[in-house]
């Protein structure tokens, strides 16, 4: 561990009724990068994000977190909702995002302390929240179309206020798992441009299988096979790895 650790997952095992997902992974995520975890599938990535979010409950080991200026904690065994207050937000596969409601609507949602749907819409912003939206939604290149209704966005665009509504809550780590899995590669190639831009403010982790993807945005690159890690590194030498290679042939790019 050093001063630019934000996370350490310290020797993860989770069986599932003797199947070992994941088996002894062990890793540490530097505060301000873009950290990929890749593999082909049923390599333990979801469940690693499940392990750090303490949706499951590892085998064995534990996960820490290192939050800027307070002390360490540890996450296993902690409840979920605890979790996401601490500052680790996580966005899931399946989209969130109310089609009904604006884009600035959907982030007033988001915002902490905001309960509840009649609450959020009924109870206006302050002009700092309203100013934190605005800067948020920038980021993500979405500042247009603040007033458009969610359900019209193109599907890039809702996975772009996805993030945006983890952002809102100023999270110290933000979670993605597959968050170009459907676009083209102009939206892909957007999505790790705003990835660039997060991680300034924040940690990101994210799962992806888009080979170009990583090598646009990745600081670190972990990959698993069968809930091992078999290659941790930047993009380059990790991609060029001969074992990284074996794996990842014959199964595409998923
Ligand atoms: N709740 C569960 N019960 C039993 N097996 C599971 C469960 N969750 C995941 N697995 C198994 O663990 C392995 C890793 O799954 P997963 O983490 O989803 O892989 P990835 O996200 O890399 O595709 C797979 O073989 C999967 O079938
Ligand atoms: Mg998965």
């Amino acid at each position: 561990m050093n001063t630019a650790t934000v996370l350490e997952i310290k020797d993860i095992s989770v069986s599932f009724d003797g199947f070992f997902a994941l088996s002894d992974v062990k890793t540490s995520v530097r505060r301000n990068t873009v950290h990929f975890f890749i593999g082909p599938n049923g390599a333990g990535k979801t469940t690693l994000l499940d392990i750090i979010c303490a949706k499951t409950k590892p085998t064995s080991g534990t996960v820490v977190f290192y939050p800027k200026n307070r002390k360490p904690m540890r996450l296993t065994g902690m409840k979920e909702h605890k979790i996401v207050n601490e500052g680790i937000g996580r966005k899931f596969q399946v989209p969130s995002v109310f089609v009904n409601l604006t884009v600035e609507e959907n982030m007033i949602l988001s915002l902490k302390g905001h309960k509840g749907i009649r609450d959020s819409i009924f109870k206006k912003p302050s002009d700092e929240e309203r100013s934190h939206i605005n800067h948020i939604l920038k980021k993500v290149g979405l500042e247009k179309q603040m007033h458009t209704r969610a359900g019209i966005l193109s599907h890039g665009e809702k996975q772009w206020l996805e993030i945006a509504m983890q952002l809102v809550q100023k999270p110290e780590i933000i979670m993605l798992d597959e968050p170009a899995a459907g676009m083209g590669k102009p939206e892909t190639f957007k999505t790790g441009e705003i990835l660039k831009e997060i991680k300034k403010s924040c940690t990101v982790i994210v799962i992806e299988h888009d080979m170009d993807f990583v090598k646009q945005c990745a600081d670190t690159v972990t990959v698993l096979h069968e809930g091992r890690i078999i290659a941790e590194g930047g993009a380059g030498e990790v991609l060029a790895d001969k074992t990284v290679q074996s794996v990842y042939l014959g199964r595409g790019e998923e």
